[in-house]
């Protein structure tokens, strides 16, 4: 089986996979990151999101081999703390319902905010629109993306 040097969280992991293992299962499996969570495998829930050299992904659709040498975050990688503006925002308001979703949310959010720290609220729901909330928190999710916003601002 070949071996993958991963960057993840500002560390190098050594996997051995195959070349079309998704990077979340390795994420998941192999380097117990479980932050991340599996929630389609095919792309459309967003339960998955990691940042892909600084761009928000969805790690089922990502091969291991696709995503040697680039710099992946997880939600564990966010913040030091779990203080990133964003995570400070969901816990100001409680956004979290059953919580299942949440990491991806977080993650496309930062990663969003980062391009447009000062988003209007169409712009927040393009941007979000791609993570899917089986408990429809959109509202807190849109409000707390708001807040955070004002943070980083
Ligand atoms: Fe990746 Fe649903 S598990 S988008
Ligand atoms: Fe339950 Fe989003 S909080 S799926």
């Amino acid at each position: 089986m070949p071996t993958f040097n991963l960057k993840i969280n500002n560390k190098t992991h050594t996997v051995e996979a195959d070349m079309d293992t998704p990077l979340l299962w390795v994420l998941r499996d192999k380097i117990n990151l479980v932050g991340t969570k599996f929630g389609c495998g095919i792309g459309q829930c967003g339960a998955c999101t990691v940042h892909v050299d600084g761009n928000a992904m969805k790690s089922c659709l990502l091969q291991v081999s696709q995503a040697e040498g680039m710099k992946i975050t997880t939600i564990e990688g966010l913040s030091e703390h779990g203080d990133h503006p964003v995570q400070q925002a969901w816990k100001e308001i409680d956004v979290p319902q059953c919580g299942y979703c949440q990491a991806g949310q977080i993650m496309t959010a930062s990663a969003f905010l980062k391009k447009n720290p000062n988003p209007s609220s169409s712009e927040i729901r393009n941007a979000m629109h791609g993570n899917i909330c089986r408990c429809a928190a959109y509202n807190s999710i849109e409000e707390a993306v708001k807040i955070a916003s004002e943070k980083l601002s």
